[in-house]
């Protein structure tokens, strides 16, 4: 575990950890505030993401900021970040080797940011940080605790661009999480 974002950022710049060195263009390492209270939690890059280096920027990051607005949290208040920080090609789902290979980098984030509450966005993020047992449609919505911080699955942003009354699902929850901050 590295103890400064300094050192953690070094760490990561020619990270060739998985296949997906490769394809990327940039790694999308994370952005916000470092003293977060609470982290965000997504699947990997895309396209957009993978041009800029930074997360959720596309259509779906767009939408995640409109709700963010509704909600009451501001985007700079917040850290954002991913299972993997390379795009997986095609923006196919980021295997089981590669999430392996990242996470380390992702704990070393969460050690550093410290934040009450991590949400997570869709199957992936649930999956690779609670268990493989747990599934989004059953989980969603509901608070965990583990080595105390509080976890709330939603819905990933980019399937609320499918299915419309998903989004109801996640101004929900991410009201539960305002709700909870300012207990
Ligand atoms: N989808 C994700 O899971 N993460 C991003 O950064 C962008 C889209």
């Amino acid at each position: 575990m590295l103890e400064t974002w300094e050192e953690l950022e070094k760490s990561i710049v020619d990270c060739n950890k998985c296949k997906l060195c490769k394809t990327r263009r940039n790694i999308v390492f994370g952005t916000g505030n470092k003293n977060a209270k609470i982290m965000f939690i997504g699947e990997g890059p895309g396209a957009d993401e993978d041009m800029q280096g930074i997360p959720f920027v596309g259509r779906a990051g767009k939408l995640m900021n409109m709700a963010f607005g509704i909600v009451g949290i501001k985007r700079e208040d917040v850290y954002i970040a991913n299972i993997v920080k390379c795009r997986p090609p095609a923006n196919r789902n980021p295997e089981e080797d590669e999430a392996n290979a990242c996470l380390d980098y992702l704990r070393n984030q969460v050690t550093l940011v410290k934040p009450e509450i991590i949400v997570l966005l869709g199957s992936v993020a649930l999956k690779n940080i609670l268990g493989k047992e747990y599934g989004i449609t059953a989980s969603r919505g509901k608070w965990f605790e583990k080595m105390q911080i509080k976890y709330m699955p939603t819905w990933h942003p980019a399937a609320l661009l499918r299915d419309e009354t998903k989004k109801v699902d996640f101004i929900k929850d991410l009201k539960l999480v305002v709700e909870e901050l300012n207990k």
